[in-house]
């Protein structure tokens, strides 16, 4: 399937692109503001695409969210947004193009069948269905990993994609264009555990060793400001459905950003009631439209082992 990942690299993101790459034909990496500086992210992805030996266009994108400002994920990703692995220095450049106008390039290209996977802030993609409302048409599918409907990271019941620019979610949640959605407080169970880590290590093969290292960094911060006793392969869940249908089972739910100052801006609310009988409707606000498939239950060992193949696949 033609994808483009629009990205924030970023330890979980950079894995989701080496996982991705050996599935999918990926047409190109946007980069965003999230886990670094947008330049830091974009360098990242440049970075994971010079290791693999993988040459898709990247193209920068947005530095700051519609709105205000957003806080950067540096005490899990760290300084550079990639921190506890030794990377080649890029053997190539981003494009002299910016990421929303390759998105809506590539869509008009791409008519009907391509998919995205956003796996940062939306920023990007919502200027670009602003720009282009026939995006709306043209993008086949977008998958996401980001809100929650449980536990969230940078607020009580809020996660970073989503609240770091709230607006532009808002955006693509509206937009009409078919959805898999994948929330914060699932992707933080699918944890690349120590073992794992171990196997990647001690492959004997570049790409793995790089990959063990990112993950043992990621699990450590995420031990330290999380209490996850693992790597959380967050980003590479937004990936899944564009591979397979069988490790991730999703229902049809309508889904809301809160946009809203306060201790709820940023929630993803999420809409499960049963369809009500018009006799109650009178008394009871009406479920409005499926706009999102949301995850519901997934084969969490599967999908690590799947992420875990595709990286033992590269030299
Ligand atoms: C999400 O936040 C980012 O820091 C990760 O890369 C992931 O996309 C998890 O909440
Ligand atoms: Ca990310």
């Amino acid at each position: 399937m033609k994808t483009i990942i629009d990205c924030d690299p970023g330890h979980d993101d950079a894995i989701a692109i080496l996982y991705a790459a050996q599935h999918l034909d990926i047409v190109g990496i946007t980069t965003i503001f999230g886990n670094q500086t947008v330049e830091k992210t974009t360098l990242n992805a440049l970075k994971v695409l010079t290791l693999a030996g993988l040459d898709y266009p990247v193209a920068k994108g947005c530095d700051r969210p519609l709105i205000g400002s957003a806080p950067l994920a540096t005490d899990v990703h760290g300084a550079s947004g990639l921190d506890g692995v030794d990377l080649p220095e890029p053997s190539m450049q981003a494009l002299d193009q910016h990421a929303v106008s390759f998105l809506i390039e590539q869509a008009s290209r791409h008519r009907g069948e391509l998919a995205v996977a956003i796996t940062g802030a939306h920023t990007n993609v919502a200027m670009a269905l602003r720009l282009e409302p026939r995006l709306k048409e043209w993008i086949s599918r977008i998958s996401i990993m980001g809100g929650t409907t449980g536990i969230g990271n940078l607020k009580p019941q809020a996660c970073v994609n989503i609240l770091s620019d709230p607006e532009a979610a808002h955006i693509v949640f509206s937009s009409g264009i078919p959805i898999h959605w994948i929330g914060y407080e699932t992707t933080r169970t699918v944890l690349m555990e120590l073992g794992h880590i171990t196997r990647l290590r001690d492959s004997g093969k570049r790409v793995a060793r790089a990959v063990g290292d990112i993950a043992f960094y990621y699990r450590e911060r995420q031990l330290y400001v999380n209490g996850l006793n693992g790597a959380p392969m967050h980003d590479s869940c937004a990936i899944v459905p564009l591979i397979r249908n069988d490790l991730i089972r999703y229902q049809p739910v309508h889904l809301d950003v809160a946009l809203e100052q306060g201790i709820a801006r940023g929630m993803t609310v999420v809409d499960r009631r049963p369809l009500q009988p018009q006799a109650v409707l009178s008394s009871v606000s009406a479920r409005r439209p499926d706009n999102v498939l949301m995850a519901s239950e997934l084969d969490r060992q599967a999908i690590i082992e799947t992420i875990i193949t595709a990286v033992l696949n590269y030299p």
